[in-house]
């Protein structure tokens, strides 16, 4: 059988470990590189004269001084906000009710459903994202949406039904029964076809009942290989709201892990305002931690402790949390997460914020087969341009190393970085 092969040349950066572990050592770069796609997977990745060399039957595509990078991964996310990103003046718990609810309830329908989960990842692949994990809204169809998207573009999509049975409006409530069967005919219809995964979604313990956090906690027993997110202390007023909702919880998490919601597949969105016990426990079950820090600076939650919860082990990814977050755009998220990490005094290499964006939200998702360039992985990448701008060239012009040159396209970069996103070894743009 005929198997189509591509060498794609540029710039490479990968990873032979954790950045925030082992330093920028950590990091590989080849000036004059390439990969080599085959049936849409890495099936070779070094110099590119060595490349040329062992694969003399491959078409050559040269990218010139393009950089090319796993495409980004995008670990928090919520879909059904894309239009009304950007929306002023309110901390969490008012954003949520004026500006959110109200864009969720349209989801009712399921042609808009359809309109903005192909605007929605068309956006992500013009910013270089090639794979999210997003919530939906509580309307079955919205599921349907995404995953119909996702599949229509080749995309490796998480997602999830949001459960809610209280403190929402009537038009986005569901009930601990409807919840836990609709959560699985939507599992079962979607995990594990094509590249779609499913995601149990209770959206956070203010909008569920203890009998919803319960037979959510009863369907992921049933269904361990299911990630399941939700959000954990992201605002002080949020906690205290907690508190009031379950008097008997030792803790924010306590009210997850009293009901099943709590281990290794489990995704907690913001974790910035974490207690002792909520930060050993995390730690001990290996659950994953995903930083948003643009939604974090936006709706004015606080500053995620990215290196303590680093050096102690944590398994941490990185996210947009669109539409609190203020970007569709990985690099943005990057930059936000540069600008936190250095109020707390430390100031991110450019290799962790790229590792963070890429293997370490794939990690975050339990997935080896994406945010990496190595053989055998499937063959999602951007070429990023270094001097997409005016702005950004005339910097990267005098750049002497290659995280001089990236950084300020980190910084400043947007979707004109983009040059190109390949979905399984293919350009997204026609
Ligand atoms: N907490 C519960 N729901 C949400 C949401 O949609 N966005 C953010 N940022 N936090 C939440
Ligand atoms: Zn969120």
């Amino acid at each position: 059988i005929a198997m189509t092969s591509k060498l794609h040349l540029g710039q490479l950066i990968r990873f032979r470990a954790n950045p925030f572990h082992e330093g920028d050592e950590a990091a590989e770069h080849v000036t004059s590189g390439a990969i080599l796609v085959v049936d849409g997977k890495i099936g070779d990745i070094g110099g590119a004269d060595a490349l040329r060399k062992r694969h003399p039957e491959a078409k050559v595509e040269d990218h010139g001084n393009g950089l090319i990078l796993p495409g980004f991964v995008d670990a928090h996310a919520h879909y059904p906000q894309t239009a009304m990103i950007a929306s002023w003046g309110k901390r969490l718990i008012d954003w949520l009710n004026t500006y959110t609810f109200p864009e969720e309830s349209r989801f009712s329908d399921p042609s808009y459903a359809q309109k903005i989960a192909g605007r929605y990842l068309d956006l992500l692949l013009a910013h270089g994202t090639t794979t999210v994990c997003t919530y939906c809204t509580i309307h079955p169809a919205s599921v349907d949406a995404i995953f119909e998207a996702a599949a229509v573009r080749g995309m490796r999509v998480f997602a999830g039904k949001t459960c809610m049975d209280r403190n929402a409006p009537d038009t986005l409530r569901d009930n601990a029964q409807s919840a836990y069967d609709d959560s699985k005919a939507l599992l079962d219809r979607w995990h594990g076809r094509g590249r779609a995964s499913y995601v149990i979604t209770p959206r956070f313990s203010p909008t569920s009942t203890p009998e919803q956090l319960a037979a959510l906690g009863t369907l992921w027993a049933e269904h361990p290989d299911c990630l399941m997110q939700t959000h954990l202390s992201e605002q002080t007023e949020e906690i205290a709201w907690v508190k009031g909702l379950y008097p008997e919880a030792r803790d924010y998490l306590d009210t997850y892990e009293e009901h099943g919601l709590l281990g290794a597949g489990g995704l907690y969105g913001h974790a910035i305002h974490l207690e002792p016990r909520e930060r050993d426990r995390l730690r001990e079950v290996g659950a994953a931690l995903v930083h948003c820090p643009t939604s974090n600076t936006f709706i004015g939650s606080g500053l995620f402790d990215m290196d303590g919860l680093m050096a102690d082990g944590h398994r941490i990814g990185l996210a947009t949390d669109t539409g609190g977050g203020s970007s569709f755009s990985m690099l943005r998220t990057m930059a936000a997460a540069y600008e936190v990490a250095q109020l707390r005094g430390r100031a991110l290499h450019p290799a962790e914020l790229l590792w963070l964006a890429t293997e370490g939200s794939a990690r975050a998702l339990r997935q080896d087969s994406i945010g990496r360039l190595e053989p055998g992985a499937e063959a999602d990448f951007v070429v990023l341009d270094l001097a997409s701008t005016p702005a950004i060239a005339q910097r990267s012009a005098v750049a002497e190393t290659v995280w001089e040159a990236l950084f300020p396209t980190i910084m400043m970069g947007d979707d004109r970085a983009i040059r190109e996103t390949y979905v399984m070894g293919k350009p997204s743009k026609p």
